[in-house]
């Protein structure tokens, strides 16, 4: 009688050491700002959940308005999903590429708020409220948009998985600087990379697009 009466204490009592079985949004968030994306969707953050928080299971959706090209989204994710995931395979908008998907190579760049940043390394729900353009974003109908005119006139590309990227790279260095030297395009590219080294084009389009973009 004594021996189940203790192991039903010790049982009571590792519960209660037990971590949590889920993720708070407010130590969700707080992970968020601390950059640590990871650690964000890791198996249950080793926080204790305040009593009345409220629980997101690994799994669970939640809803988020995107602003993409100028359209609003109105989408269920999981809280882990990258902007680059549900651009991709939520949205259907392929002109994205998936490349490192580790914020090395660039082929994910996208536009918010004006600035070039990685979709990979961006959750979706982070990306609430912000105004985002995707390749897509820049053209009218079937027409190309002046970055991907100048793209296509300096052949820019070899095996082109990079371009979009590239593309999306030259539009944000245009929109914050409209007349770039070789050196300031050099620099707003740096965090772009083109396995089949086709740098030299793509520095002659990115002056090209300037180019056109002023006239
Ligand atoms: S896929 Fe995003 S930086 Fe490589
Ligand atoms: S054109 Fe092939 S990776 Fe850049």
């Amino acid at each position: 009688m004594k021996n189940k009466k203790d192991n039903e204490n010790n049982k009571e009592e590792a519960e209660n050491k037990a971590p949590s079985q889920g993720l708070t949004r407010r130590s969700f968030l707080t992970t968020l700002g601390a950059g640590a994306m990871t650690l964000a969707v890791a198996d249950k953050l080793h926080a204790t959940p305040a009593a009345d928080a409220e629980m997101i299971e690994r799994g669970e959706m939640t809803k988020v308005v995107l602003d993409i090209n100028g359209r609003k989204y109105r989408l269920l994710v999981e809280p882990r999903w990258s902007l680059l995931y549900v651009l991709r395979e939520q949205l259907g908008l392929t002109g994205t590429k998936v490349g490192c998907e580790r914020g090395e190579c660039g082929t994910c760049t996208v536009i918010i708020n004006d600035v070039p940043r990685y979709a990979c390394m961006i959750l979706a729900v982070e990306a609430e409220g912000t105004k985002i353009t995707t390749l897509e974003g820049l053209m009218k109908g079937e027409e190309l948009g002046l970055v991907q005119k100048a793209f296509v006139e300096h052949d820019a590309f070899q095996c082109g998985y990079c371009a979009p990227g590239q593309i999306m790279a030259v539009e944000g260095l245009l929109r914050k600087n409209p007349d770039p030297s070789t050196e300031e395009i050099r620099h707003g590219m740096s965090g772009n990379l083109c396995r089949c080294g086709a740098y030299k084009h793509i520095v002659n389009a990115a002056k090209k697009a300037a180019e056109l973009k002023r006239s």
